[in-house]
């Protein structure tokens, strides 16, 4: 019964890119022609046993077809996972996300925040239930194509030894130095690149040079933007920056997250606030999920750890002002 199960799954979800077209034998003999009905197109061939078991498969690229795009819906299906056997980590995570939307995720150090988005980018396997992107399980595709529609920007913003322009053009590789400006300018970075006599082609060090922690990371912007992902994935740096800056990364997250469907663990109340989903995690499981006049209504954990951070926020900005 599982095999059956699983030669399903494997068949009918993950030949065909398209939603509408289930038929096997439509995908096999009439190739694109007859999938483009429901926007889809031949995926992969498997391989099957006479029990039904998979015996291999023909790894299938995510979005081979709409012009290699994802629309960025995302699902979490009762996702479990453990990093050791017999310590699991997560526990029955449900989360849906439409395209476009933003998604925060908060809670306390060690509740699985960074584990979610790290089995979104398949850094990791699940251990139990699935994750999905356009219906697609992520096992099933390519950790190449996935890789493609999806932008990770992490904490310690990592910035190599070169120039700027080069640190920035590190999102798509055969960008002109326009499309290099454009992602700088749009992010709000070319204004400080420009103050160095040597603007793009200053050199950046190992740790970041001469540029300040927020300069990084809003460069580290222009580099997922340039890269123009349909989903982003973002652990947002909990460095003190100065007032104009703060601004500055949020003007510029704004913008990088505009149209994109977002999993952001959120330090910074504005992202939290303004996010479409807050999914509150504790000890590896989701314990309140709405957006934020909902979840301050239910008087719950999030009202708490909205009170306890909007007082370290209000703190730290008067430090740092
Ligand atoms: N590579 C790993 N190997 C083993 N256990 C891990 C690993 N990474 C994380 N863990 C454990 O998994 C649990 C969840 O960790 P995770 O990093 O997802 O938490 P988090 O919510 O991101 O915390 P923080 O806010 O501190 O970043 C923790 O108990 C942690 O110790
Ligand atoms: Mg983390």
């Amino acid at each position: 019964m599982n095999h059956l199960r699983r030669w399903r799954r494997r068949r009918f979800g993950g030949l065909c890119s398209g939603n509408g077209c289930r038929c096997l034998i439509c995908c096999l003999l009439c190739n694109r022609l007859c999938c483009r009905c429901c926007g889809g197109g031949l995926l992969g061939i498997i391989v099957i046993e006479d029990d039904g078991a998979v015996l291999g498969a023909a790894v299938v690229s995510l979005a081979v077809e709409r012009g290699g795009v994802v629309s960025g819906e995302v699902d979490f299906e009762d996702v479990s996972f453990s990093y050791k056997p017999e310590e699991p980590v997560l526990k029955g995570i449900n989360l849906s996300a439409e395209p476009g939307q933003r998604i925060a995720l908060v809670g306390e150090t060690g509740a699985g925040k960074s584990t979610v988005i790290r089995l979104l980018a398949r850094f990791f396997d699940v251990t139990g239930g699935a994750v999905r992107i356009d219906g697609h399980d992520v096992r099933d595709v390519t950790v190449a194509s996935l890789r493609r529609q999806l932008g990770v920007v992490l904490q310690d913003t990592f910035l190599f030894t070169g120039s700027i322009a080069d640190n920035i053009r590190y999102g798509r590789l055969d960008a002109s130095d326009e499309d290099v400006e454009q992602a700088a300018r749009a992010v709000g970075a070319h204004e400080f690149i420009m103050r160095s006599p040597d603007g793009y082609a200053a050199e950046v060090g190992e740790n970041g040079g001469n540029l300040s922690v927020g300069q990084r990371q809003i460069i580290s912007f222009a580099r997922a933007l340039l890269a123009d992902p349909r989903i982003l994935i973002l652990d947002e740096a909990t460095s003190s920056v100065d007032t104009a800056t703060e601004q500055m990364i949020g003007q510029a997250l704004d913008r990088l997250m505009m149209g994109r469907t977002s999993f952001v663990i959120a330090h910074r109340l504005s992202t939290i606030v303004n996010a479409d989903k807050i999914v509150v995690m504790d000890k590896g499981e989701i314990v309140e999920m709405g957006n934020h006049a909902e979840l301050l209504a239910q008087h719950g954990r999030y009202f708490h750890l909205y009170t306890m951070q909007w007082a370290q926020e209000e703190l730290r900005m008067a430090q740092v002002g």
